[in-house]
């Protein structure tokens, strides 16, 4: 059973620490956080899906360690899975590496293209694992889309949106406002998932344009050199306003619909009438297995490679440059 540490527990860790001890074949080995709280004091509070049904208990009882060398010195895990704010990604992602040790790293990966290519060459030079943990690649919602793009049931695509918006966080490090201006803003934070999705559905970076801009909304168009269309949208609303994402897409023969408000089902509409499909499921739940697969097969993850994950930092900077 693989060892596994998770750096940074808040909003992100609790819900990957859950997900690591519900696995049956990942050890919770040890928490590492530098809050000088009882991180355990508003557990029911935090976490990234509301009701959690966190293993309270089972949470209790892990070592906690103020640094990732104490905890490496002291339970040996194989691999951690990094959930502090962006500024530190590539920090810890370095040390973790430099250590020996797998890495699960959150979105998005690094805040500068040369850091993202430095941590991707370390890996290699250190036989180590190196994902990015970029959650929808696992949704069985956005996996369903993936696959009739893919298969092409209902036809070619022609156009795809997306859209992402809720209330600016409020929690953890959002709270402090210096750290907040590293936090890469509504694009980084936000739309990158939906850019690093399309990524991954056309499997090649994509010539993009700024269509509009305004404080933390953006509309962006991606050109993927096919006859598809495609708009993402999205960002920050006053805080504590309810989070949605969702899609529509339309295809030669059908059209998709899909929303998180309404998160199991996904519509389909086509000459035959209209169908909802099931596709239930927790993405961050799917996307620990597939790490734990490839920590124990040794590969490099084929699904979500760290090389896409740099290519959505390169189109995110690519967006920005065209608002300066
Ligand atoms: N995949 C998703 O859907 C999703 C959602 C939210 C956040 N995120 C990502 O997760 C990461 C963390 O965001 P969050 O919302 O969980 O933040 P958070 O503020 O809730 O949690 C960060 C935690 O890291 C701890 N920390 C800070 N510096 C540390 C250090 N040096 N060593 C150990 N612990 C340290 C803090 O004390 C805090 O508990 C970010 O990269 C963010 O982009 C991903």
């Amino acid at each position: 059973m693989k060892k596994i540490a998770v750096i940074g527990f808040g909003f992100m860790g609790v819900v990957h620490a859950k997900n690591i001890i519900n696995s049956g074949n990942l050890e919770l080995c040890g928490i590492v956080d530098n809050r000088p709280v009882d991180i355990f004091a508003d557990l029911n509070k935090t976490g990234n899906q509301g009701a959690l049904d966190l293993p309270v208990e089972r949470l209790r009882q892990t070592p906690v360690f103020k640094t990732l060398e104490e905890c490496a010195d002291k339970v040996q895990p194989d691999a951690v899975v990094i959930c502090v704010p962006l500024f530190l990604h590539y920090e810890l992602t370095k040390k973790a590496l430099n250590l020996g040790l797998d890495v699960l790293l959150e979105k998005p990966f690094c805040p500068e293209v040369a850091q993202c290519r430095e941590l991707i060459a370390l890996a290699e030079e250190k036989t180590r694992i190196l994902m990015v943990a970029h959650c929808l690649r696992f949704a069985p919602q956005y996996e369903f889309l993936a696959q009739c793009i893919r298969d092409e049931r209902y036809g070619k695509l022609r156009w795809l949106s997306t859209s992402r918006m809720g209330g600016e966080p409020t929690w953890g490090v959002w709270q402090n406002p210096e750290i907040k201006q590293t936090c890469g803003g509504s694009l980084l934070d936000l739309l990158i998932h939906d850019l690093d999705f399309v990524n991954y559905c056309f499997n090649a970076p994509a010539d993009v344009k700024v269509n509009l801009h305004y404080d933390e909304y953006w509309e962006v168009a991606l050109e993927y050199n096919h006859e598809a269309a495609i708009s993402i949208k999205g960002g920050f609303l006053h805080c504590n306003t309810v989070f949605a994402a969702e899609y529509a897409a339309t295809f030669e023969r059908g059209s998709l619909r899909f929303c998180t408000l309404q998160p199991d089902v996904v519509h389909v509409g086509t000459d035959n009438g209209s169908q909802v499909i099931t596709a239930g499921g927790d993405g961050y739940c799917e996307e620990m297995k597939h790490f734990a697969d490839i920590i124990t097969t040794r590969t490099q993850s084929l699904r979500c490679p760290a090389e896409s994950s740099l290519q959505a930092i390169e189109l995110c900077r690519d967006i920005r440059s065209q608002e300066e």
